[in-house]
């Protein structure tokens, strides 16, 4: 059903920047659902949405490309924090004291990594390129890949990115990392996929794997989620990890699992 509206879908200014794999993927599950052709293409908007399109908007992408430009230049924090505040999920971080504080706390309780995986990364990997930690990056977001790239290609940091879908076997790089980071992504698969998350952890070729939670929705309430979501990944370990510590921030839930 709808070709033309997947199509209108794949080339729409707001999803076009979307993994293809994503979009078409989303699109079957809602041709699945839904009988009516518009009310797949909203369901399928609406779910691009939640799960990317909500954290950074393209007029951000935009400011993003200047920030990183204006950081080139100057090399201070304040530029760095300026960059990692155009995603809703670095922004949660900042400051960039904190940030740098909470890799600190992360890296006691684990190892000090000298290669990342970052699965889901956003623009995440910005800050661990600043600060010296060679990272690979992946994402469904062609505007976070794009980011990424740019700032090892134009600015000579040592990150990388690849656009794809880590739902669809062969996305997860089979290289060897000292550190996988999967930060806000699990209950995010599994509302993609029932029993993606779990297969996504178990794909990933780390000593140390750190998963997040957010512990306060997008407009910040305090919900439950910390009880909520702790309990969740000790029922879904991966096979032959365990919980070796975690940790809270205000709105973030940490757990390394080695
Ligand atoms: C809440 S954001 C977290 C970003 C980053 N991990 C951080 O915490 O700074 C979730 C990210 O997951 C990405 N994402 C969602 N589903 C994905 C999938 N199936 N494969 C790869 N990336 C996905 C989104 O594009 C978005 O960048």
């Amino acid at each position: 059903m709808g070709n033309d509206l997947l199509d209108k879908l794949l080339q729409s200014a707001k999803y076009r920047d979307i993994c293809p794999e994503t979009v078409r993927r989303v699109w079957a599950d809602c041709v699945k659902r839904y009988k009516k052709p518009r009310d797949v293409e909203k369901a399928a908007r609406e779910a691009l949405h939640g799960i990317t399109g909500a954290f950074m908007t393209p007029q951000e992408a935009r400011q993003l490309a200047y920030d990183m430009q204006a950081w080139y230049i100057s090399k201070t924090d304040a530029g760095l924090e300026r960059m990692l505040s155009r995603h809703a999920s670095t922004r949660e971080r900042l400051p960039l004291a904190d940030m740098d504080a909470l890799y600190e706390r992360i890296f006691a309780a684990s190892c000090r990594p000298e290669s990342v995986l970052d699965v889901a990364c956003g623009i995440n990997p910005l800050y661990l390129g600043a600060r010296g930690i060679p990272t690979v990056g992946i994402d469904i977001s062609g505007a976070a890949v794009y980011a990424v790239n740019c700032f090892h290609e134009s600015y000579g940091m040592p990150v990388s990115a690849e656009c794809a879908d880590v739902l669809f076997p062969g996305a997860i790089p089979s290289a060897h990392f000292d550190m996988a980071l999967l930060f806000k992504l699990l209950p995010l698969l599994e509302r993609q996929k029932t029993g993606g998350a779990v297969r996504v952890m178990e794909a990933v070729n780390a000593d140390w794997l750190v998963v997040s939670f957010p512990t306060r929705t997008l407009g910040g309430r305090n919900v439950g989620m910390a009880v909520q979501y702790g309990a969740w990944i000790k029922a879904h370990l991966p096979a032959g990890r365990r919980i070796a510590s975690s940790l809270e921030t205000q709105n973030e839930l940490f757990f390394a699992l080695h």
